[in-house]
């Protein structure tokens, strides 16, 4: 049997198969773009047959770079969370566009169930709020609004991303695939009771989910199935929501270890331990991983707007040609001279949870350049993670470091305002991949490489710590800044 590990980790605008060897050493790497659809302001949909296609093709990559199926000991999957595909068991098709988490479409819905007071119920089962975000969400209106999903009865399958791949990878020309869903995933949708591990019957009533079409909920490491896709048999060994096999990747196995991925979105989650945790300050809980049936919990605070901020003002705006750029920009002005930008371009997650709320940019003057506008955008990530600390110190979850990770904190700047900032250490490994590095200890510790959580934790490498240097007033001003450019936002 080999030992290499295939990790495909579909985000929500990449995918991309990653190669590694027991000892952590990334071997290998190839990536794809995905199709953003935004048919309507607030709306976003994915093609489930391209993520299929693209991933294929990545993983098809990696294989030949090991030097074929032989030479991989297990598949571990790690995806964007609580986007929803739909699709044909018969035929393996999809039946609708795959609803991005970033979709607002169900706002109203949402709206609707708060006022009839089932959001203090919804939270203490799940963890969750009721929030666009959440997969249950687009479930109910999906259902109500697409009319082939009911007329396919038994033949509709229901999926996260994983679940979806999963299928693909397994299913022949003789049958279906196998319908799985991991805990991670799971504690997602607003269908599973967190406590239980199990979909919840209340919970698929109110959010019109057939439980014929749902995945069953397994562990995140084991021998879940193989797939012959690739001149071989591969089993398919783990399966991790992305923010959790992060946390994973960075070894947040103590109570309280906290880490924050700046991606497309910005996520923090602090361990909680093996009980659920109850947030009372619009943070989320959510299962961390599951393993020989046990679940370890996490806090999360979860922050729509990161890295796409950064590509929006590239690509939409023209304000910047790359991402690198915005450094060196963010170092040519000595501050922010006055001007704050609020992120909120699909309404604003923890802790405000607002729908509607939409970006501003404010505090221009003829001296404003585009350097501080690019500034601004850079520190919004620190300032919508002071909000974020603030709610988990509010509920008992303070951090003393954070560990970092995801495409952005490659930039030095950042990483050090986020230290000034929150004022603690900030720890960024040297390889920021530590999403799929978590998939890949999963996979590891599923087909028997591992023993336990902690020796999969020798496949990460060295990294640097930024402490804080900023005064406190300096700190404040800003935080102040910030706070009343916000209130103008969530009003
Ligand atoms: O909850 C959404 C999250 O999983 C998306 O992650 O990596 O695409 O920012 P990412």
């Amino acid at each position: 049997m080999g030992e290499l590990l295939l990790v495909l980790d579909e985000g929500t605008t990449s995918t991309r198969a990653m190669l590694f060897a027991p000892s952590g050493e990334c071997l290998g790497s190839r990536s794809a773009e995905l199709t953003q659809h935004y048919p309507a302001p607030g709306l976003v949909e994915h093609d489930a047959a391209e993520i299929w296609n693209r991933t294929l093709a990545c993983a098809k990559a990696m294989v030949d770079k090991a030097g074929g199926a032989g030479k991989i000991a297990a598949i571990g999957i790690t995806n964007q969370r609580e986007t929803i595909v739909f699709w044909d068991k018969t035929t393996g098709e999809p039946l609708a566009p795959a609803i991005v988490w970033q979709d607002r479409r169900s706002a109203a819905l949402c709206r609707e169930w708060r006022e009839a007071g089932e959001e203090p119920g919804v939270q203490a089962r799940t963890g969750l709020l009721l929030d666009p975000y959440f997969s249950g969400t687009k479930i109910a209106w999906a259902m109500a609004n697409w009319p082939q999903l009911k007329q396919a009865g038994s033949r509709l399958a229901i999926g996260t991303i994983e679940s979806w791949l999963v299928w693909k990878l397994t299913a022949n020309e003789n049958s279906g695939g196998l319908h799985i869903t991991d805990a991670t995933n799971a504690s997602r949708t607003l269908l599973m009771g967190l406590g239980s591990g199990g979909w919840s019957d209340g919970l698929l009533d109110l959010f019109s989910a057939p439980r014929d079409a749902l995945p069953e909920i397994v562990d995140c490491a084991g021998r879940f199935g193989a797939t012959k896709l690739f001149g071989g048999e591969i089993p398919i060994c783990g399966l991790a929501g992305d923010q959790q096999a992060a946390t994973i990747g960075q070894a947040c196995f103590a109570k309280g270890d906290t880490k924050a991925t700046y991606g497309t979105g910005a996520f923090v989650l602090t361990n909680a331990g093996p009980a659920p945790p109850a947030s009372k300050h619009r943070l989320l809980a959510t299962v961390l991983w599951q393993l020989g049936g046990r679940r370890t919990y996490a806090i999360e605070g979860s922050v729509f707007v990161a890295g796409s901020l950064i590509q929006w003002l590239r690509d939409a705006i023209g304000l910047i040609e790359t991402a690198p750029e915005t450094e060196a920009l963010a170092r040519s002005v000595p501050d922010n001279g006055g001007v704050y930008l609020v992120p909120a371009l699909s309404g604003l997650g923890a802790p405000w949870w607002e729908p509607d709320a939409r970006a501003s940019l404010s505090g221009l003057s003829f001296s404003s350049t585009h350097a501080h506008i690019v500034r601004a955008a850079l520190e919004a990530m620190a300032h919508q993670s002071h909000d974020l600390k603030t709610a988990f110190a509010a509920d008992g979850a303070d951090w003393a470091r954070l560990r970092v990770d995801g495409g952005m904190v490659t930039n030095d700047w950042m990483a050090q305002d986020l230290a000034d900032m929150l004022d603690i250490p900030v720890d960024r490994p040297d390889f920021t991949e530590t999403t799929a590095l978590g998939a890949a200890m999963l996979a590891g510790l599923g087909c028997g490489l591992f023993s336990g959580l902690e020796e999969a934790a020798q496949m990460r490498g060295p990294g640097t710590t930024f402490e804080p240097k900023l005064g406190a007033d300096a700190r404040n001003a800003r935080i102040e800044g910030w706070n009343a450019a916000v209130e103008r936002v969530v009003r």
